[in-house]
């Protein structure tokens, strides 16, 4: 079983990048060496992670990292996605902490040296726990202080870092995180939710100049996850409804960033669920982006419903991968295609993509063709959408490794290679096999 790459397709071209992504709470442990974060604190809650873990070991990554180079080096990746710990790097009177900034240094070197391209996210849902304690992304002044964050750390690395994002999906920060309380802080609140993604999508906004003038040739934007929101049939009533969760779930994140505005249904929202917006804030989000991160797992049903205005059903079909979440490529290419109709997009990366599935080892291998098909077809759906002009420009795997997969915990694995917690043993699935000899093959054509 083989991941091939459509004939034809600019996928073939070397200037494509390939790469696979990861993020510093789910892969880094070493949790003695930084300050704690909002993920530390709400793991210690019972109930809250399904396997009663944390992170505090996770990979092992920040003792592993060289072995964890070398095995991109082996999978012949062109880039690697991977985020920074604000807890690791910066201390709460905003001093730097230099062992946090080394690590980082010598990781974006390793990598720079074996001409892996970083691509650096600052916010991969970790914030530092002194700021969760000052009211955290309900602060205005947490944006603030994640621009002055963005300030210091790009200034310490320099030339070395080949794409920033600011954050990573502010939908799952805002809404997991202060609206149904399953992820990091764990509040649940209707009220919370948009306040919070108001004060991230600010931050994103005061960075992005500062990413520019800190590191101006670097490729600088924002990743966003996204959810196709379908209709259960064609009513008018169920078109509505999955309009609406629509804007909701999805455009709610981008159309600040494209057109400065909110989506129109912030007018029918109840007064306790709006942000608070100050005069400026939208013009401040829209920042020019020189790149768009797209994150694409799954697809989502919307019927209509009396009392609610949406309500989501269950998958439609018996393809799911291990979160029980619909396999469905078709809504890979219409989301990338619709985006591109509704807005003017910059060059777009998809920063993450992939499927949890129940590997099994056998005789030390791992033979999961369900994650080569999952890969294969996603890959063709994001080329169905660049033969319909979406400029997209490379395509990470989520995730290089198994990984803390936040209130799942360690049950549910993502990774392109597998991961023993017990020895911390890293084994090459047969995803990742596939996914280095389609890189090869590449890489050989383009010299022949
Ligand atoms: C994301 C998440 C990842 C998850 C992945 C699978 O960016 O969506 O950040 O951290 O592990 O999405 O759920």
């Amino acid at each position: 079983m083989k991941i091939v790459l459509p004939s034809g397709s600019a996928m073939n071209s070397p200037e494509f990048l390939f790469g696979s992504a990861t993020s510093s709470y789910q892969i880094e442990g070493g949790a003695d060496q930084r300050l704690a974060s909002i993920w530390d604190t709400f793991c210690g809650i019972p109930g809250k992670i399904r396997d009663h873990s944390n992170g505090s070991v996770a990979c092992d990554h920040v003792l592993r990292w060289q072995e964890d180079v070398d095995l991109m080096v082996e999978l012949g990746l062109d880039a690697y996605r991977f985020s920074i710990s604000w807890p690791r790097v910066m201390n709460p009177d905003g001093a730097l902490r230099e062992e946090g900034i080394d690590f980082y240094i010598r990781l974006l070197d390793r990598l720079n040296e074996h001409d892996i391209r970083p691509f650096v996210t600052l916010y991969h849902w970790d914030l530092p726990q002194y700021l969760e304690d000052q009211g955290g992304w309900l602060n205005r002044e947490t944006a603030y202080r994640f621009q002055e964050y963005a300030d210091q750390v790009t200034k310490e690395f320099g030339p070395r870092v080949y794409s920033y994002a600011t954050l990573n999906e502010p939908f799952c920060s805002a809404y997991y995180g202060y609206e149904t309380g399953m992820h990091a802080p764990g509040l649940a609140d209707r009220a919370f939710g948009k306040k919070a993604a108001h004060h991230l999508l600010l931050a994103h906004g005061l960075a992005m100049p500062v990413l520019q003038r800190n590191s101006p040739d670097s490729l600088n934007g924002i990743v966003l996850n996204f959810t196709p929101c379908y209709a259960a049939t064609d009513s008018a009533e169920d078109e509505q409804a999955a309009r609406i969760a629509d804007e909701t779930f999805n455009q709610w994140y981008i159309q600040p960033l494209m057109d400065g505005k909110y989506p129109s249904i912030i007018d029918s929202l109840p007064e306790v669920e709006r942000p608070d917006i100050i005069p400026g804030d939208l013009e401040i989000m829209a920042q020019p982006l020189d790149y768009l991160g797209v994150n694409y797992y799954t697809r989502a049903i919307y019927r209509a419903d009396e009392r609610r205005s949406f309500v989501c059903l269950p998958p439609a079909s018996q393809s799911l991968t291990a979160m029980g979440w619909e396999i469905y490529p078709e809504a890979f290419t219409g989301l990338l295609v619709s985006l591109n109709r509704r807005y003017r997009l910059p060059p777009i990366y998809i920063t993450e993509n992939g499927a949890a599935m129940d590997d099994s080892i056998e005789n030390g291998r791992i033979n999961d063709t369900d994650r080569v098909k999952y890969i294969q077809e996603h890959l063709e759906a994001v080329n169905r959408a660049m033969e319909q002009g979406v400029d997209v420009r490379g395509y990470f795997a989520w995730s290089l490794m198994d990984n803390f997969e936040w209130a799942e915990g360690y049950e549910k694995r993502f990774g392109i290679v597998h991961v023993d917690y017990a020895t911390q043993k890293r084994t090459i699935k047969l995803s990742g096999q596939s996914f280095r000899d389609m890189l090869s093959r590449r890489k050989h054509q383009a010299v022949h």
